[in-house]
């Protein structure tokens, strides 16, 4: 569990078990290891017929001969052509596929019980309300972002009597949605977080994790380090494995965690063992930075998913969470997000909230000058408004709820079929997500066979299961498992 300047491999395929982190062919650092060659471009290209390449090469010799094409500096091997995104690229190959009876698992958005994206009732509401306002303009916002937004969302995730809130210690942000907001903790933590005795600290993160967590934090040039979290043994938490290594860790490490609803796993901490991931963490000084993308839409209760955040700052942790509004509003597309930075609870903690906000203006203001406003809007006039409020609670347990069913039924029909292996985890995980525990070659059985796409460490998105398709998937996986042993 060394600690490394590469990042992981983005792809999902990684084994979850892995907590080794491998040298991706397209990181920046072998790419820029290498010095540009001259006379390099389309003419090495495999997609060059072979009439076109001595053409070619004779135009480019001509032209710099006449002086008027200068070699590009971005040749292969400085700018190598990365792989695509895995999940996107698993979702163009499901879009393209014309088998009648196809599912999509793959990406993590919730769908209704007609396998159809869901607009939510209050979001519709909130629009409407939104559109017929006579203040509605389209003048930019301040860098942080619609202040009624950012107060609001304090409350949803530190609690409206928030000790935090209470003593001012807390600096918020609007982001782009939540990947916004891990960025800006991560550039943050990377311009500033240089404690004397590590000053070059590493952020460790649950292996497996968002594979965008490897980009977002490399881009930024923070060393990356995982500590382990699942056991495929028991398809739960390797909860020993994870203490001792964030024990080991150098004292005040950036340790990542995900609020609730772990994504890819769907395995989170008890109350009992994140009370246990705290005090290691105050023994060790670490700094802990939450990831919560999945507020009220885990548990169905907006109170119970914040429950870890909360208590960390009960401790007087100094913390960041990263807030997205993607899943539990169901505004994907519209990137509604939020950061908070929650000082110590020490007498400076205010002072300390002023001065990081103003330094936190600063990046923003250089990386996106200041959020877009619509999905801040709507989501401000619901968290605004108790009505409202209360509708969308209701919004959230049927997500939630749907999603628990779908659990259910996938766990009866592969326990009914006798599908080999225990099934137990499927009710058992929470959140958007599964762990099936399907091994690569299961996984894409199902996709060659059955037309039923996940990414390939076997994570299925459980809103993609609907009444309609789960016993097909349920078959599906029971024939993979059975031929591919
Ligand atoms: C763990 C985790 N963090 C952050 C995000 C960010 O999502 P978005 O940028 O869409 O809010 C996601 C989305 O899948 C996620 O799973």
């Amino acid at each position: 569990m060394s600690p490394t300047r590469n990042p992981s491999s983005n792809s999902s395929s990684s084994p979850p078990t892995s907590h080794h982190l491998s040298r991706p062919t397209t990181s920046a650092s072998s790419a820029s290891s290498s010095s540009p060659q001259p006379l390099r471009s389309a003419t090495n290209s495999s997609a060059t017929t072979n009439n076109a390449v001595p053409t070619a090469r004779l135009h480019q010799i001509s032209a710099q001969m006449n002086g008027t094409q200068i070699a590009s500096p971005f040749g292969a091997d400085v700018v190598p052509k990365a792989p695509e995104d895995p999940l996107f690229g698993l979702m163009a190959a499901y879009r393209k596929d014309t088998f009648d009876k196809k599912v999509d698992l793959g990406i993590g958005a919730y769908r209704d019980d007609n396998a159809k994206p869901w607009v939510l009732p209050v979001v519709k509401k909130a629009d409407a309300l939104l559109h017929s306002s006579p203040d509605l303009n389209h003048e930019y916002l301040p860098i942080a972002g619609l202040a009624e937004f950012t107060s609001a969302s304090q409350k949803l995730i530190l609690g409206a009597d928030s000790p935090a809130i209470a003593s001012s210690r807390v600096a918020s942000l609007q982001t782009i949605s939540g990947t916004g907001a891990v960025h800006l903790g991560a550039l943050f933590l990377s311009k500033f977080y240089h404690p004397a005795h590590n000053p070059n600290p590493s952020v460790y993160f649950s292996a497996p994790t968002w594979a965008n967590h490897h980009q977002i934090f490399s881009n930024v040039k923070l060393p990356i380090a995982t500590y382990p979290y699942f056991s495929p043994k028991t398809r739960g938490l390797d909860f020993d494995g994870m203490l001792a290594a964030i024990e080991a860790a150098p004292r005040g490490s950036i340790v990542l965690l995900h609020a609730c609803a772990h994504n890819p796993t769907g395995v989170d901490p008890t109350r009992e063992q994140w009370r246990q991931i705290a005090d290691v963490m105050a023994a060790r000084a670490h700094f802990p930075f939450f990831d919560c993308a999945y507020q009220g839409f885990a548990s169905g209760s907006l109170d119970r998913d914040a429950w870890a955040v909360r208590h960390f700052v009960e401790r007087g942790f100094e913390l960041l969470v990263a807030q997205s509004y993607a899943k539990n509003f169901g505004l994907y597309g519209e990137r509604a997000g939020c950061f908070h930075f929650v000082a110590g609870a020490g007498a400076e903690g205010a002072d300390t909230a002023v001065r990081v906000a103003s330094q936190l203006a600063i990046l923003q203001r250089s990386e996106i000058s200041n959020p877009p406003a619509y999905g801040a809007r709507i989501a401000s006039a619901v968290l605004n408004d108790a009505a409202l409020f209360a509708e969308w609670e209701d919004n959230l347990r049927t997500m939630s709820g749907r999603i628990m069913a779908m659990r259910e039924a996938l766990r009866a029909k592969l326990e009914a079929l006798g599908t080999p292996g225990t099934w137990n985890h499927v009710t058992e995980q929470i959140g958007m997500f599964s762990f099936t525990g399907l091994t690569e070659k299961q996984v894409l059985a199902v996709r060659e066979k059955d037309h039923v796409y996940m990414t390939k460490n076997g994570r299925i998105s459980m809103a993609g299961l609907n009444t309609g398709n789960v016993d097909y998937v349920a078959n599906a996986i029971d024939r993979a498992v059975r031929e591919n042993p």
